[in-house]
């Protein structure tokens, strides 16, 4: 399977609520699948997002086919790291700070700050001005939860 049909297909399974209609825990069969998923989430993010700043920086020539291929993995798959955080998975080795587990209304407020971010990506990466611009917005999202949150 490409890695476009890859997107597409969790793309369909959100929209029909695959993905979130049974309790978190039954999507991983261990605590430590759980915490897999999600930093395996972040490392793509953030290989994707490192491929915009490149652009951005003038690392790479910018090309807004790329940047806009890599908008639309990082608008998709920020959706995903956060059913991760199941209950039990904070005994598990992992970057996640405890205090994540004790305040889900602050996480969801920054991961949903993420996700509004991460929507106007796509728009953005058609000029450099513009992607410069969103891609600040949207590591400011990311920088704003790991401050928080995140151990290392
Ligand atoms: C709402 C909170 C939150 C937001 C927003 C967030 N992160 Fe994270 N991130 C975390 C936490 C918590 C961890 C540690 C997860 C773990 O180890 O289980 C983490 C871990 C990571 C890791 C390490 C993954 C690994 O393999 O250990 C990377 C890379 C990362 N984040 C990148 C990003 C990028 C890029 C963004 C923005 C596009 C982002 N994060 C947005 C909370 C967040």
């Amino acid at each position: 399977m490409t890695g476009k049909a890859v997107i597409a297909l969790g793309a369909a399974a959100l929209a029909t609520g695959l993905l979130s209609a049974a309790p978190a825990m039954a999507q991983f069969a261990k605590a430590e699948d759980a915490v897999k998923y999600r930093q395996s989430s972040f490392t793509l993010m953030s290989n994707h997002m490192g491929r915009l700043a490149a652009m951005v920086k003038g690392e790479r020539p910018f090309d807004a086919a790329a940047a806009q291929d890599s908008a639309r993995v990082i608008d998709a798959v920020a959706k995903l790291p956060w059913e991760a955080f199941v209950p039990g998975s904070e005994k598990v080795q992992s970057g996640a700070k405890p205090e994540l587990f004790a305040n889900p209304a602050d996480v969801k407020m920054l991961s949903e700050r993420l996700n509004g971010e991460t929507a106007k990506l796509v728009a953005a990466a058609g000029s450099l001005d513009s992607l410069r611009s969103q891609v600040g917005a949207t590591g400011a999202a990311c920088k704003a939860c790991h401050d928080k949150y995140r151990n290392r």
